[in-house]
Parts: structure tokens; sequence; C-alpha cells
């Protein structure tokens, strides 16, 4: 993901001819090695219209290495050394594992790669709970100020999701009836066709709670909840959002689903378990639906419906608001039946927004009236087709390199994500809810379709 994004930063010239890119890690590479290593990732992994030697050549001129063993203060001096002058700016990228955190930044103050011309960009994991994050947030903050630190949902680099914003807030259509008295109820749905991965420590720590619902939905939420922020910038953006995250009801017990994909089927392809694919028993979930109430005047009563999981039917991440029922139906008497309107905001794979509208049949009505529902379209894809579709990377490694953290999570707005989980996470161990087997290919455990179903919903499938 990095170095193809920054080798497109590079050939479309968004980033300064003297930007030079640093990298760090514990295995001993020269310059060279690095630059090779990096060649052959970016012949891998670029687009084939991306694929241009001359091209590559001049990014890899751009690169360096230091071998950095991040538990040691002096490692810090040789990078610091490398570096050479930073008083132009310096942009730091870290991903790193969570206890490496707090040596990171003693070692990065200890040789002078802090100050108020360097940012720091920081990739999940943050932590595992609230006080985890709160240690590693605490350490980050002895050094950086919360406007030098770019806090990485990568959603938040997604066109579609940036989209949502525009959908909201640059029409006037939506946003009247964008409440408890237009909406019913909202779904919110990351699937993935993708199993384990070979992430086995990682994953089996983390589950799809705190790996999915903790960071991306719970800002699809927000940002699909939020009041209409006075400007898009990052301070009335984020404030927003919080407001929203504060506003989350603890959820009960009978509000949600762990499940955890047995052997199937995905796209004609037989795949294991699990707990075949870890090699070890477990309780981890690799599915959660929740619903969640958010407790303010303008959601009172509108549950969003959340669902995530691995080895799922589809990959499809969508948001589907469903409107109320007109409140008379004026066809009734001569048979017409009517839907209550439905906008799917399709962010991945497909980009559409298509909104279900009713229509009369084309009909002479000798036997009554037809109504039927009909899609308005609008497919992103068509509309932009000539727009070059991004990896959301690109664009936050450029807000990252320029400084603009609107696209990046505050503080404020982990630590309500955070709590509102950990309660989650609390109700499970009291209740001692273990996931549910569902068959991979499939939409989850059937207690997830339970969920909605005893509401009178049903999932968007
Ligand atoms: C990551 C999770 O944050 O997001 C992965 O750790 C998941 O488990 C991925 O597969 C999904 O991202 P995307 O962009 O493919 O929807």
């Amino acid at each position: 993901m990095l170095l193809p994004s920054l080798f497109a930063l590079h050939e479309d010239e968004l980033i300064e001819p003297e930007l030079r890119i640093t990298g760090t890690a514990r295995s001993e590479l020269t310059d060279d090695g690095f630059r090779e290593f990096a060649r052959e990732a970016l012949e891998e992994y670029l687009p084939d219209d991306r694929r241009d030697s001359q091209q590559i050549a001049s990014f890899l001129d751009r690169l360096q290495y230091q071998a950095l063993d991040a538990t040691t203060l002096e490692g810090f001096d040789d990078l610091a050394a490398k570096l050479g002058d930073i008083s132009g700016g310096l942009s730091i990228f870290l991903s790193t594992a969570p206890f490496l955190f707090e040596p990171t930044i003693k070692g990065l103050q200890h040789s002078g790669l802090t100050g108020d011309h360097v940012r720091i960009g920081l990739e999940k994991p943050l932590g595992n709970d609230l006080a985890s994050s709160a240690v590693i947030n605490d350490a980050v903050a002895s050094a950086f100020a919360e406007d030098q630190i770019f806090r990485i949902d990568h959603y938040l680099g997604k066109e579609t999701v940036q989209n949502l914003m525009a959908l909201r807030f640059a029409n006037m259509m939506f946003e009247p009836l964008w409440n408890a008295g237009g909406i019913e109820h909202v779904q919110i749905t990351v699937s993935e066709t993708v199993g384990l991965e070979g992430r086995h420590g990682f994953y089996d720590d983390t589950g799809a709670l705190r790996d999915m619902v903790q960071n991306h939905m719970l800002q699809l939420l927000a940002i699909t909840a939020m009041e209409a922020p006075a400007d898009f910038d990052a301070t009335s953006v984020r404030d927003e959002k919080v407001k929203v995250l504060r506003s989350l009801r603890s959820v009960s017990a009978d509000e949600m689903v762990r499940g955890q994909y047995g052997s199937g089927a995905v796209s004609g392809q037989s795949v294991e378990s699990y707990e075949d694919d870890l090699g070890e028993a477990s309780d981890t979930e690799t599915f959660v639906a929740i619903k969640a109430h958010i407790d303010n005047w303008r959601w009172n009563g509108v549950p969003f419906y959340l669902r995530t999981g691995k080895r799922m039917a589809e990959r499809r991440s969508e948001i589907v608001i469903q409107f109320k029922c007109v409140p008379h139906n004026i066809f009734g008497a001569r048979g017409g039946k009517l839907n209550a309107n439905r906008l799917v905001i399709r962010l991945q794979p497909e980009e559409y927004v298509r909104l279900m509208v009713m229509a009369k049949k084309p009909s002479m009505d000798r036997d009554g009236v037809t109504l039927r529902e009909v899609p308005l379209d609008l497919s992103l894809t068509q509309a932009f087709s000539r727009a070059r579709r991004r990896i959301a990377y690109e664009r936050l490694l450029l807000d990252l390199i320029d400084g603009d953290p609107t696209l990046f999570v505050r503080r404020d707005e982990v630590e309500a994500q955070w709590r509102w989980i950990d309660a989650i996470r609390e109700t499970w161990a009291e209740e001692l809810m273990t996931p549910k087997s569902y068959g991979s290919g499939g939409w989850g455990p059937s207690a997830a379709i339970a969920l909605t179903e005893r509401d009178g919903v049903s999932w968007n499938e």
C-alpha cells in the first residue's frame, strides 16, 4: 500500500522533487538493497498503467534506508544522521507493534526528530482497548501536539466515504428528511470474502469488533449521522463526528451477535473454517452484527444495524438508509401497494448511489393500479469515468505531507470509539457470549438475520 501510493504521488508530481523517503525497520539493508526491495514491490503491486520504468527509476532515487532497533536510543542517532537537515519539515509514518510506540517516541525525542516542523502519522493497531490506547496516545502526546498527530483510518481516505459528506451536505434534498422524522432505520454492512489471510497472531488477538467496528464502521456511522459541520475543515468535521460517537448508547446482550466462519464455499471455491485456518481452537469472532442507537434528538428511535464479517457471500461496503412510508396511501383503494423509499450508498467494490422510488406501471388500470419500485441510479464509476481511482493511502499520505488533518481521527474520537467497544466486550465476558458458527460464503449466523427480522427489517442483500 505505501510504496505504490508514494510512487503514484511521485508520478503525478504531487510531491516536491526534493522530498526524500527514508525507510526504517530492523532488517539490515543498504540504500541500494532497499531500492531493490522497493523496485520488486512496485513491479508486483503497481497497476499496469502505472508501470513506467523511467518513473520507477526516478522514484527509487528518492529512497534511502536506515536499519533501526527501536528499543535502543542510539539507533535513533543513526536515523537522525541519515535524515540530515530536517528544518524544512519531516513527516513520519509510524506503523509498528503497540509495545514499540513508547520507545519509538522516546528515541525520536532523544535524537531531535520531534518539534514544530515534524508531524507523525500513526497506523493501527493503536492499542486494543481504551486503557492501552491512552498509554500510546499519552506517549505520542509527550512529544507531539494533537495537531501534529495524524491517526490513520484508511476508510477516510476512500473517495466514496468522502463522497458521503458531499451527498449529505452538497445537496438540499436529503437533509430535511435525514432524521427520525423521515428515516426508519439505517444499515451499514462491510462484508469481505477473505479469511484470516495469514495474519494469525494479530487477527486472533483482535477479532472483527476491534479490527473493523471500532474504527471503520464507527467512522461510517459518525459521518452518516453527524450534524452538518460549519466548514469542511479538521476541527468542524471532527467536532461533529465526536458528538455522534459520544451519543452511542451501550449495547445490550440481545442486540448483538458474534460469529466465526466455519468451512464452506466462497465464489465457488471451497474454504476451510477459521479454526482450521488458524490451526487451533479459538473464541475470536470473525463476524459481528449490532443494533446500535444514537441517543440524541435527530436519531431518537432510529436503529443503526451494523454488520461486518470475513468469508461472507460477497465483498461489499454499503450504507442503506431506509426511509419511512408516506403517511397515507392514496392508491390503496385501487390495489396500489407502496414500499418505503430506500437509499443505497455502495462504497465498494462498485461505487453508486441508488434511490428506490415508487412508480406506476404503464397500464390502463382497468384492474387497479400497479405500483413498482424502480431505481434512480447514480453510478459514480460512470459519472467520473475519466477520474483515476486512487488507493486510500495516496490521499492520506499526501494530506500527512501537506499537514491537513481533516481525514484523520482525533484523540477524543478514538477514545469515544473505544469506550463503546470496551462496554460491548465487557458484556460479552459477563454473558459468556461465544461466537456462533456460520458457513463460509453466507451472510453470517442465523441470529444476525433474527436481529433485524424481529423488528420487521431485512438486511439489504
Ligand atoms: C483493515 C482490517 O483495517 O481493513 C482488515 O485490518 C480488513 O482485516 C481491511 O480486511 C478492509 O479494508 P478494505 O479497504 O479492503 O475494505
